[in-house]
């Protein structure tokens, strides 16, 4: 029990590789991780709504019942807000910038998808919570705009995510390694389970809504020909996985190999994912830990933002396993 490892232990001793940092991304690390907690102890008594009696709109304590993805916002943004840490946020959940009160303190921009794959929360399937943080492009904090929001994934001073699943795990980086804990219930903290994740140069898992197949373009649909032909000698076929919670998705190809593919669709035309609730922090992520993250063309990390719920595709994993998937994309493989 000696070498147990809290995330605030973690973040703290993150901090030397900023020599010129004042501690404040230590803070407001240990915020999210806190506003996770908040968002578990809903998420796991989710499936109690009906037994405890909720009626409505209206639970028996007279309260209104929201639906969990907007309680989860509504968490994050008054436990992280308060603090006076971020001048400014952006979430999936709200049409426009959050300035949190008290933001004239803050240095920092957050963005966040509060609850991810929040459609699989009624039937009891992992869900999660992604998050962006940037620092601000100027130095008064009262000036915060959209433009801190907007900034090149590249930019990013920090990102993670949080998968409420089997257990429930919060996974971040600051640039230095991925690094993840498992969250401990008896005592309240996320301990270090993970450390330093690296992902497999290719896998066996391939991750797409093959659903849509009528829906893709030529290259997608080869490509998934190609995955499921027999081919010993390069592994093939894959397995199929896909949960339909990104979050969760993600985390399984991050471990074990695989690559995660939400392309262009006729009904999406520029994919369904969002460039910076979604795709910037994962990708950061995933590049931390070896792998790969494009738009099919372009690294997710290079593309200018020009608006908050930018959506892009997402081509996302092991290096050898995502170059593939480009390859027919881009139609350099017949
Ligand atoms: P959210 O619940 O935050 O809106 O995200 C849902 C997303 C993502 O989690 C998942 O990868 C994708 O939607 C699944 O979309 P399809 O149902 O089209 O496959
Ligand atoms: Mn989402
Ligand atoms: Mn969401």
């Amino acid at each position: 029990m000696s070498n147990l490892i809290t995330i605030e232990r973690h973040i703290l001793e993150q901090q030397k590789f900023f020599p010129e940092a004042s501690g404040e991304l230590t803070d407001l690390l240990n915020d999210v991780a806190f506003a996770a907690k908040l968002v578990r102890r809903e998420v796991v008594r989710a499936g109690l709504v009906d037994i405890l009696g909720f009626t409505g709109n209206i639970n028996v304590q007279g309260e209104e019942v929201k639906k969990l993805d907007l309680f989860a916002n509504e968490k994050i943004i008054s436990a992280i807000g308060q603090h006076g840490r971020f001048a400014i946020m952006g979430s999936e959940e709200n049409e426009g910038i959050i300035i949190p009160p008290k933001n004239e303190t803050g240095n920092y921009a957050l963005l966040f998808d509060p609850l991810d794959g929040s459609s699989n929360i009624d039937v009891n399937v992992s869900v999660g919570t992604i998050f962006s943080i940037y620092k601000l492009k100027g130095d008064d904090p009262c000036k915060a705009s959209i433009s801190d929001c907007l900034q090149h994934g590249y930019e990013q001073v920090a990102a993670g995510y949080v998968i409420y699943g089997s257990s429930v795990v919060m996974v971040y980086t600051t640039g230095h390694g991925v690094h993840g804990f498992t969250y401990d219930p008896t005592i309240g903290e996320f301990l270090l389970s993970h450390e330093n994740i690296t992902t497999p140069k290719s896998g066996k898992y391939y991750s797409i809504n093959e659903g849509s197949y009528a829906q893709f373009n030529e290259g997608t649909k080869k490509y998934l020909d190609y995955i499921k032909e027999e081919d010993p000698a390069t592994g093939r076929p894959y397995s199929t996985r896909y949960i339909g919670s990104l979050v969760a998705d993600f985390h399984r190809n991050l471990l074990t190999g695989g690559v995660f593919v939400y392309p262009p669709t006729t009904k999406h035309l520029n994919g369904k994912l969002r460039l910076m609730y979604e795709a910037n922090p994962l990708a950061f992520i995933c590049e931390q830990a070896g792998g790969r993250a494009t738009n099919g063309r372009t690294r997710i990390l290079d593309i200018q933002p020009t608006e908050l719920h930018q959506r892009t595709p997402l081509y996302i994993g092991s290096v050898d396993d995502v170059i593939i998937a480009e390859e027919f994309e881009q139609g350099i493989r017949p």
